[in-house]
C-alpha cells in the first residue's frame, strides 16, 4: 500500500476502492480521466473511499492521458462485461451503440454515469426501467450544461418547489457563434469552426446550430422540474442560422438581446417545451452570458428566481460534472435502491405520466417582434395594424425604417403576448398582402420577469 493510501484510511477513508470504467476517450472522457487521475486524493476524501479507474475501452488512445499502467481495450462491450467494474461512465455519445452499451452495462449490474444527453432524452425512459428492474444508478449531470450542477439542484436543491418555468442558454457551441459574431464582426462558418477545434461542438454541429441538442437538454430539465417522461420527440426547436445583423441591430435599439433559449414552462394546460431564438430586455442576467457559457435560470413558487451559470462544454468542465456522478455513485452504492433520489427527481413518472401534455406549438403564448419589407404608401400600415386587430394582437412598439431596397421600408413591430396560432394566421395574411415583400420575420419575445 502506498504512504498517499495510508495517509487517506488514517483520515478515515474506506480502502474499498470504487472501480470505473471509461468508455470514449474523446474530448469529455480524456479530461475525465485526467480529472479523475489528478485529484485522485481529494475525490477520495470526498467520497469516502477511492475512485479508481479500471479499464479504459476507446478506439484509440488520447495524446492528452497518460494510460502507462491504465488496462485498455479497443472494444467498449467489454468494459460493461468486465467483473472487474463496479460502474462504466459513457463518453462515446450518440445514440444507438451508447444505448447498447448503457443497457448491456445495467444488465451485468452495473451502475452508469452519463454525458450523453441524446442518450437520456431520446432512450432515457427504456434506460431507468431496466436500470431500476437491476437497482442500480444511472447519474447524468454532465449531460446538460456541462459543468453546471443544475440537475443536481433542480432535482434536490429546488425540491421543495412547484417549479413554474425555466429558461436557459444551454449550447456553449450556439452561444459562442452568436457572441462572436456580434462583437467580432465574423461569420457564422468561421466561429463555428472555431468552437468545433475547441472541442464544443457535436460531432454533427447541425445538433448545435438548429437547436436539436439544447431541446435534448431542456427535455430533461422539464422531466426534473415538472415530473413528466422524457417526450423529446414533442419539443419545438428553430435553429439560429437564420438570425441576420439586421435583427441583431434592430433588437438592440429596441432595448434587447437576441439569444438562443431553451425555454419550457407550466400552464394550465400543460407544458411549454421549446428552443428558439428569443429576444430578451438586455438588463436580464441571461442577456449577459456570454461565449460557451451557459446559464439556466429556474423559477420556483417558494424560491423565486435562481440562475446557474457556468462553462457548458469543454473537456474539465463537462469532467467536473462526470466526476461528480462518480462521488454519488461511490457515497450510494451502498444505499437500497427505493432509498436513492429518483432518476427523473419524482417517483414513478417513468411510468408515463400523461396528466400534464407537452404542449403543441399554437398553443403557446408569448410576445413577437415582427420585421416586413412594406412597399411605402398610404394605408400600407394600417392594413397591417387590421390583420393583427383581427387575430387580437396588440401592437407595444412599432418603428418604421428608412427605404434601403428601393421602394421599400422595413417596419418593426413588438407585439404582447398572443396564442401561436394566432401570429401564425396574422403573418400568413400578412404575407399574402401585395404591398409586402417577401416573407415576414418573426423571433419571439420573452421579458423573463418574475410573473412571466
Ligand atoms: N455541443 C454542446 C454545446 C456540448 O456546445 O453546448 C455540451 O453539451
Amino acid at each position: 500500500m502506498t504512504t498517499r493510501w495510508i495517509v487517506l484510511e488514517q483520515r478515515g477513508v474506506n480502502l474499498e476502492p470504487v472501480r470505473v470504467g471509461i468508455c470514449g476517450l474523446g474530448t469529455v472522457g480524456g479530461g475525465t480521466f485526467n480529472v479523475l487521475t489528478r485529484n485522485a486524493d481529494e475525490i477520495a476524501r470526498r467520497a469516502g473511499r477511492p475512485i479508481v479507474i479500471e479499464q479504459v475501452g476507446a478506439r484509440r488512445d488520447s495524446p492528452a492521458c497518460d494510460l502507462t499502467g491504465i488496462k485498455v481495450t479497443r472494444d467498449v462491450f467489454e468494459v460493461a462485461r468486465n467483473p472487474d467494474v463496479d460502474v462504466i461512465v459513457e463518453l462515446i455519445g450518440g445514440y444507438d451503440v451508447a444505448r447498447a452499451l448503457v443497457l448491456e452495462a445495467i444488465s451485468h449490474g452495473k451502475h452508469v454515469v452519463t454525458a450523453n444527453k441524446a442518450l437520456i432524452a431520446v432512450h432515457g425512459n427504456e434506460i431507468f426501467k431496466a436500470a431500476a428492474e437491476k437497482g442500480v444508478i444511472v447519474a447524468f449531470e454532465a449531460a446538460v450544461a456541462g459543468g453546471i450542477p443544475v440537475i443536481k439542484s433542480l432535482r434536490e436543491g429546488l425540491g421543495a418547489n412547484r417549479i413554474q418555468w425555466l429558461a436557459g442558454i444551454i449550447n456553449g457551441t450556439g452561444n459562442y457563434i452568436l457572441t462572436h459574431m456580434r462583437d467580432e464582426g465574423r461569420t457564422f462558418e468561421d466561429v463555428l469552426a472555431e468552437a468545433q477545434a475547441l472541442g464544443y461542438a457535436e460531432a454533427d454541429p447541425t445538433f448545435d446550430v438548429e437547436g436539436i441538442d439544447a431541446a435534448h437538454k431542456l427535455t430533461i430539465l422539464a422531466s426534473i422540474a415538472y415530473g413528466v417522461p422524457l417526450q423529446f420527440e414533442k419539443a419545438y426547436t428553430e435553429g439560429i442560422s437564420r438570425i441576420t445583423a439586421e435583427d441583431v441591430e434592430h433588437a438592440d435599439n429596441l432595448g434587447y438581446m437576441i439569444k438562443h433559449l431553451g425555454i419550457s414552462r407550466r400552464t394550465d394546460a400543460g407544458i411549454e417545451l421549446r428552443v428558439h431564438p428569443t429576444l430578451i430586455p438586455k438588463d436580464r442576467l441571461l442577456a449577459n452570458v456570454h461565449g460557451v457559457k451557459n446559464a439556466i435560470e429556474v423559477m420556483g413558487d417558494a424560491v423565486g428566481p435562481t440562475l446557474y451559470y457556468g462553462a457548458g462544454a469543454g473537456a474539465e468542465p463537462t469532467a467536473s460534472a462526470v466526476v461528480a456522478d462518480l462521488l454519488d455513485v461511490a457515497r450510494d452504492i451502498a444505499t437500497e435502491h427505493n432509498y436513492r433520489t429518483p432518476y427523473l427527481a419524482f417517483s414513478g413518472i417513468v411510468e408515463g405520466d400523461t396528466s400534464r401534455p407537452i404542449l403543441p406549438m399554437e398553443n403557446i403564448v408569448t410576445a413577437y417582434y415582427l420585421r416586413l419589407l412594406a412597399v411605402d404608401r398610404p394605408g400600407v400600415l394600417a392594413r397591417v395594424a387590421t390583420i393583427l386587430a383581427e387575430q387580437d394582437i396588440s401592437i407595444e412598439a412599432l418603428i418604421q425604417k428608412e427605404a434601403t431596397e428601393g421602394e421599400l421600408v422595413p417596419i418593426i413591430l413588438l407585439t404582447h403576448r398572443t396564442r401561436e396560432a394566432n401570429m401564425n394566421e396574422a403573418i400568413r395574411q400578412l404575407e399574402s398582402l401585395a404591398d409586402i415583400a417577401g416573407p415576414v420575420t418573426r423571433i419571439r419575445v420573452e421579458n423573463l420577469d418574475d410573473n412571466a
